[in-house]
């Protein structure tokens, strides 16, 4: 019998399902013991499928990083997308994973789970407080629906079946495998793209944009997979130490908040860009500050370990493997 559990990574070839492959090699997984298969393989909106899928592979355990993700633009264009493909693919996951004996599951979602106006640093128990961003309301909801599948499936079958669903929560994240879409993207891989155009054309400055000053958490996404890995082996008594039945998910972030001028000018070092850094003020802030209380995941014995400069050093690089060719 193999010592190795047969673990399935569900949206392995997205960035953070990727960072999770990653890890689980770093840490000693034999490569043929981790299941994968891409959106075109099996569509896990599709039940049929997914069932099937379960039936024939058997895996010990599951990471579910796959969704559909995207910024305000898209959740506000394809709300029923958003709300629809989260819902069936985490339903569809979660109960195949039941149905072929999985005990174990991690699922990943966000902190846009938390309400808009929830206090910060914000805490686990911030959840169903008060009226979430509207923006992504439909993708939230997804999110909530996934935490409660999990609950819901450990307190009906968890003493019955050994099933120990887990959630962890993420910060922003960045770093290799992220999207740097001109319009798609999120603040640091679109600050790279501006930054590193910016040199090659030699413009003589950047405007980001509103005032600088809201704060935000980013967390590099190796240390992403390194605590979704390690909230997935936690033991289970310590687990059930730290969370509890209807209020389970776990914060993932780095602790610590900078402004959005800060990052912009952490970037501005990575790509080694020397123009003037302008704000402009006439366009919109967002929330002045979104920081994840990450004290749970902490007292459960994991911390970051990779800062923001070096962590913008690797998302560079990537950046430049896959764009540089196309300057
Ligand atoms: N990126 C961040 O900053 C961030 C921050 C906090 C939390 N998270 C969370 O982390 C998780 C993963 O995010 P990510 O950034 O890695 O997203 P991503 O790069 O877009 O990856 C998502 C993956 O899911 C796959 N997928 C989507 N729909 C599918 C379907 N119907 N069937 C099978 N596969 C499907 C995608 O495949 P295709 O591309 O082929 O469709 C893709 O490989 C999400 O829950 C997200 O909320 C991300």
């Amino acid at each position: 019998m193999t010592l190795y559990p047969k673990i399935y990574v569900a949206g392995h070839r997205g960035m953070v399902g990727r960072a999770i492959v990653r890890q689980l090699l770093a840490q000693g997984h034999l490569v043929e013991r981790i299941v994968t298969r891409t959106h075109a393989e099996l569509d896990l909106t599709n039940q049929a499928a997914v069932n099937a899928f379960f039936a024939e592979e058997k895996p010990d355990q599951v990471y579910l990083a796959a969704a559909k993700v995207g910024g305000i633009h898209a959740n506000n264009t394809y709300p029923a997308e958003f709300i629809y493909q989260n819902l069936m693919m985490q339903a569809n996951v979660i109960d195949a994973a039941f149905r072929n004996g999985v005990q174990k599951l991690l699922f990943l979602g966000s902190s846009c789970i938390y309400p808009k106006l929830a206090p910060q640093p914000m805490r686990e128990d911030a959840l169903l407080t008060g009226t979430l961003e509207a923006t992504n309301e439909p993708y939230a909801l997804a999110t909530i629906a996934g935490i409660k599948l999990c609950e819901s499936y450990n307190r009906q079958y968890g003493q019955s079946h050994g099933v120990d669903y887990r959630s962890v929560m993420p910060t922003n994240l960045y770093g290799p495998g992220d999207n740097y879409h001109p319009e798609n993207s999120h603040v640091i891989p679109a600050l790279i793209r501006r930054f590193h155009e910016a040199k090659v054309s030699q413009a003589p400055s950047v405007t980001i944009w509103g005032t600088g000053t809201p704060r935000r958490e980013f967390l590099y996404v190796d240390d992403m997979a390194a605590a979704s890995v390690h909230v997935m082996n936690l033991p289970k008594a310590l687990h059930e130490q730290h969370t509890q039945p209807m209020l389970s998910h776990i914060n993932v972030g780095c602790g610590e908040d900078v402004t959005i001028l800060e990052v912009a000018q952490a970037v501005a070092r990575t790509v080694d860009y020397t123009g003037q850094i302008l704000t402009d003020p006439a366009k919109p802030d967002g929330t002045p500050r979104k920081l994840m209380d990450s004290s749970r995941l902490n007292a459960l014995g994991w911390k970051p370990r990779v800062g923001l400069d070096t962590g913008l050093q690797a998302a560079y690089r990537d950046y430049l493997m896959k764009y540089a060719t196309q300057d």
